[in-house]
């Protein structure tokens, strides 16, 4: 029997609040497929990744569907194990008292850091493998460094390894490297690379084109709450039609299967 997709979202309405953000959306990823997400603010990158985590439900009608790994219903604690995360909003919601150590632990429990009850739950064997990832991302130095004592990229390889507790077939990752300087983000970039080349699922929402992982095959762009383009990376990186989406003037260039836009004509606005 072939793999159930990633996720399967047929004629999907879903809401933000008050703002109605994906009306009819169809959409498929399959499960070892990397796929680069791309479009202007607002566009509703942020709203899709967060639905493939379970972390917005949609309008549940007749007609519509929205399944995770084949399946309708999901115990999110289930699904943190196959699903890793790194976005914007999860580092926001720690504390900046909680140390690297703490931070990885946590992705075992899939909670925000490790207070209260939680502390006593923690096990050696945890405590071994989050040192050992801390290790893998070259920050075991800061294993008992408050978050508020570390650079953005060196938090930001603390949500990673956090990401990774489980090994989880699937990384989310929503503009990953944002505040992070070249060395920290061509060190994140070499990490993803590795993870997608060993058959790792990757979802990546980025604003830069040269974070695209030249292993990303497929980009889809939203734009409003549609998606407008959904294809092959080389076919949708196009100049023309990235000014169009953007509503400003886009060149693009590739060297070595690795994408840069750059400013081109503006159009005119009539
Ligand atoms: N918590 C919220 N409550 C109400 N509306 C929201 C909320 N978060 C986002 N929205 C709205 O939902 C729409 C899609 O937002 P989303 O965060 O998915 O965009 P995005 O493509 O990730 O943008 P960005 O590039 O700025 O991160 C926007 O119109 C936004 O204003
Ligand atoms: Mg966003």
């Amino acid at each position: 029997m072939s793999e159930p997709p990633l996720i399967e979202i047929r004629n999907a309405t879903i809401w933000r609040g008050t703002t109605c953000v994906f009306e009819k959306l169809n959409l498929t990823i399959e499960q070892h497929e990397r796929v680069a997400v791309l479009g202007p603010n607002g566009s509703g990158k942020t709203t899709l990744l967060k639905t493939i985590n379970r972390e917005l439900y949609p309008v549940v009608t007749a007609d519509s569907a929205v399944r995770i790994l084949g399946r309708d219903h999901w115990n999110v604690w289930d699904l943190r194990r196959h699903i890793g995360i790194v976005s914007h909003d999860l580092h926001q919601r720690y504390t900046p008292t909680t140390t690297a150590l703490e931070v990885v632990i946590s992705g075992f429990h899939s909670s925000i850091g490790v207070h209260g009850t939680l502390a006593q739950q923690i096990s050696k064997d945890e405590i071994d493998k989050a040192q050992a990832i801390l290790n893998l991302l070259g920050i075991d130095a800061l294993a008992n460094t408050a978050l508020r004592s570390m650079s953005t990229g060196q938090q930001r390889r603390c949500l990673l390894g956090r990401a990774l507790v489980h090994k989880p077939q699937t990384l989310i990752l929503d503009e990953p490297t944002e505040g992070l300087d070249f060395a920290a983000s061509f060190d994140y970039l070499d990490r993803i690379r590795e993870l997608a080349r060993n058959g790792h699922n990757i979802v990546l929402v980025t604003h830069h084109l040269n974070e695209i992982p030249p292993e990303v095959d497929r980009v889809v762009v939203l734009k409003e709450g549609n998606v407008v383009a959904d294809g092959d990376k080389a076919a949708v990186l196009e100049g023309e039609f990235l000014s169009s989406v953007y509503e400003t003037g886009i060149r693009v260039t590739e060297i070595d299967g690795f994408y840069l836009a750059y400013p081109g004509r503006r159009l005119n606005k009539t």
